[in-house]
């Protein structure tokens, strides 16, 4: 009886092993089927590289905001520590250039200056250029954009202004100024101005290179010395390139203003000159307002032609930028 029982038991043992030796063959063959059919992938390491190595991790942090059209081959060259200055090759693509430029054409505001005589507003010969503001996270391919600045810059894109964008024609300039506000009054959204990343849109044949005038270090040991015009000789140049990016910072590491961040735009002297900039601010930054611009003229016929100031009474505020204003209405 007992014989029979066990050899019962042991057939019921080796029906239930055969079940589930069948469900894992059944198991199998799906995951197969599901393999070759490529709905389903294991993970399997196919680069070469070190567990270590950060070639992935830069690859992964350059492939995430993809943006558009295909950028040439990217590296990163230290222009500088006294400002601490880099240049990231490549950093925008050609379609992302003239999306950026074709965005802020139709809506470019000549830079003017009051006549100190006249009291007019006239185009300015020692400093102009024109400019738009773009709003923060417009659309995709900005939102794309912002979000390679803060993989490169490690700002969080929050902290970013708006993407400026700026023309000079021949004869136009910039002259140096620093990013940094001294007033109090520029700092309240989102603190200090702490890192510029200056984008270049087009080639320029000639002139209107970057230039630190205050950097520390051998100015003329630059590789293009001899391409650089007058201007450009004095100082730290950066020649303008297209997709090229300049990364600097107005204040360093230990969070104290860095006046070798003094900073100019030298005159073009042949082509066109269109950049575009992203302040970064040591804080979130609000970017609530909306632009809109309006030439300005002071009672006073005094010229605006230094930093930008913010005037803000009630609503809306005016904001005096290289001798032109912007007026800007609340969002709401
Ligand atoms: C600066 O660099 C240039 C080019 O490398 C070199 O010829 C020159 O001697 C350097 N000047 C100084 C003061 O080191």
């Amino acid at each position: 009886m007992a014989k029979v029982r066990h050899s019962r038991l042991q057939a019921r043992k080796w029906s239930t092993v055969t079940l589930v030796l069948s469900m894992l063959f059944m198991l199998s063959v799906v995951l197969l089927m599901l393999l070759g059919l490529g709905i389903f992938f294991l993970p399997i390491n196919d680069d070469d590289s070190a567990p270590n190595d950060l070639t992935s991790y830069r690859r992964m942090a350059s492939e995430r905001g993809k943006g558009l059209g295909k950028r040439g081959e990217q590296w990163t060259e230290v222009l500088s520590w006294e400002p601490r200055a880099f240049i990231y090759h490549n950093f925008l693509s050609k379609e992302e250039c003239e999306y950026l430029i074709n965005l802020a054409k139709p809506h470019m505001v000549k830079s003017t200056v009051v006549d100190s005589k006249t009291g007019k507003s006239k185009d300015s010969r020692v400093r102009t250029s024109s400019g738009m503001f773009l709003r923060r996270g417009q659309d995709k391919i900005i939102k794309d954009i912002e979000k390679r600045i803060a993989d490169y810059s490690f700002i969080p894109a929050e902290h970013g202004e708006g993407l400026q964008v700026l023309h000079y024609e021949v004869g136009q300039k910039y002259d140096a100024h620093f990013d940094y506000f001294l007033d109090e009054f520029n700092t309240k959204n989102g603190g200090q101005r702490m890192a510029t990343m200056l984008m270049y849109l087009s080639d320029v044949e000639e002139g209107g290179e970057t230039i630190f005038p205050a950097a520390k270090g051998n100015i003329s040991a630059v590789p293009w010395w001899n391409e650089l015009s007058e201007c450009g000789k004095q100082g730290l140049a950066v020649k303008p390139k297209m997709g090229d990016a300049l990364l600097f910072w107005s204040m360093r590491p230990d969070a104290t203003l860095d006046p070798s961040s003094l900073h100019g735009g030298c005159p073009v002297i042949m082509g066109n000159k269109w950049s575009s900039t992203k302040w970064m601010h040591l804080e979130e930054y609000k970017d609530t307002i909306l632009p809109r611009y309006m030439p300005w003229r002071s009672s006073a016929g005094k010229v605006y032609d230094s930093c930008s100031s913010l005037y803000s009474g009630v609503s809306p505020t005016i904001l005096l930028f290289d001798g032109y204003s912007l007026l800007f209405w609340p969002n709401s």
